[in-house]
């Protein structure tokens, strides 16, 4: 029988995301009801989400502020009527600030912000940007990913969105948009962001099914082992795709969001990750074995690994051969159970790797038995 698409999973879009259905087929191939399944790049938590729905416990770590907030509201989900409360607790506090307080932020902005979003909008999230405690309360989060996933997208295609005209997966680069909204004469509009949070909230949240809460450290991937103790020899499988080799940098294609949730107001690279986008090889593949050292502490001996994988510059068979020299180098008698697989990149995900990422439009997969 086929699931039905649950919308909480795309609560955020992300660069590089899995379909739910791949984390589904192998969740259910290599693990039991109530095994653990870890994800230790876990962008905006589909294997985490997946593993739960399929009634087994789930957790993972990025080391993305917006890969955390989204995964983790996604992980520990709050009820639609906690998080309705506290937006109109949060639209009532609002009400009673002083405009003017938010109209001096919002001109201290670089000109960017005031051509990408209405000024009163821009002001509703100037407030929330302020208030919300994404890192320490459920509902709060929960508010911010809704916030996060909204924040910019197709004007054109949809009401849904609070910016003006931008992509939806990522964030392009203020001059190119500035140039883009003059040349074609384009104004955000005024969107209301507290009345549009409830419908967003019902919508992610209704027809929930019961399953376990999971849990997600914001951290390196290499130091995974200190932040869950209490999973040492515990992961039955491991599903995940680490950043591939120099294809993209989610830090600076994610920059507005991670302003949202207190960052700079300008893209920047190497605050978060400096592993987002390796260009030599040598570096990647140690960056890559270091992160299975990692997660080695975590696993049972009897652990699937499965991996998606791309890379720029790498054929297949060397792609194969450099990620099982990695995988062995920690676990001698790491099998390959499977053969790879491989898959093109299509669509939107191919059309949003071209204008960096010319020449990797494929992905392989991967499941090692260690
Ligand atoms: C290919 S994406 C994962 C996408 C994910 N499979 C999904 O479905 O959304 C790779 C992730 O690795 C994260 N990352 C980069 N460097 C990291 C590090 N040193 N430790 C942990 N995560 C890292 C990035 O922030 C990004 O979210």
């Amino acid at each position: 029988m086929t699931k039905q698409r649950l919308s909480l999973h795309a609560i955020c879009p992300y660069f590089a995301m899995f379909p739910e259905t791949f984390v589904r087929e192998h969740v259910e191939a290599y693990s039991k009801k109530d095994d653990w399944v870890f994800d230790p790049f876990c962008g905006r938590g589909t294997t985490i989400l997946e593993s739960l729905l399929s009634g087994r416990n789930a957790a993972g770590s990025d080391i993305n502020p917006v890969a955390f907030c989204v995964s983790r509201a996604k992980a520990e989900r709050p009820t639609l009527d906690q998080v309705t409360e506290r937006i109109a607790q949060l639209k009532e506090d609002y009400e009673q600030t002083c405009p003017d307080q938010w109209k001096k932020m919002r001109l201290a902005l670089p000109p960017f912000f005031r051509r990408a979003f209405f000024a009163s909008t821009l002001s509703e999230l100037l407030f929330l940007r302020a208030v919300l405690k994404w890192r320490t309360d459920r509902a709060e989060r929960f508010i911010a990913a809704l916030i996060l996933g909204s924040l910019h997208g197709e004007m054109d295609r949809s009401r849904a969105y609070f910016s003006n005209q931008m992509p939806r997966t990522i964030c392009l680069k203020p001059d190119y948009s500035l140039r883009y909204w003059r040349d074609n004469e384009l104004f955000p509009k005024k969107r209301r962001v507290f009345d549009m949070l409830r419908p967003k909230a019902e919508c992610r949240l209704k027809d929930l099914p019961e399953c376990h809460t999971g849990k997600v450290k914001m951290t390196d991937a290499r130091r995974v082992s200190n932040h869950f103790p209490g999973l040492r020899k515990q992961i039955a499988l491991v599903v995940t795709s680490p950043p591939y080799l120099n294809v993209t940098r989610y830090e600076e294609d994610q920059w507005l969001r991670l302003w949202f949730l207190g960052g700079e107001p300008r893209p920047t690279y190497g605050k978060v990750s400096k592993d987002d986008r390796h260009a030599r090889a040598s570096n990647y593949w140690k960056f890559i074995k270091e992160s299975w050292a990692g997660l080695a502490p975590l696993l049972k001996d009897s652990a699937r690994i499965v991996v998606r994988l791309g890379a720029i510059g790498l054929d297949e068979d060397e792609l194969t051969r450099q990620l099982k020299t990695s995988v062995r180098a920690v676990f001698p008698r790491a099998r390959l159970v499977l053969r790879p697989a491989r898959s093109e990149i299509v669509g939107c995900q191919a059309q949003s790797f071209l204008p960096s990422s010319k020449g990797c439009l494929f992905e392989m997969d991967y499941v090692f038995a260690v």
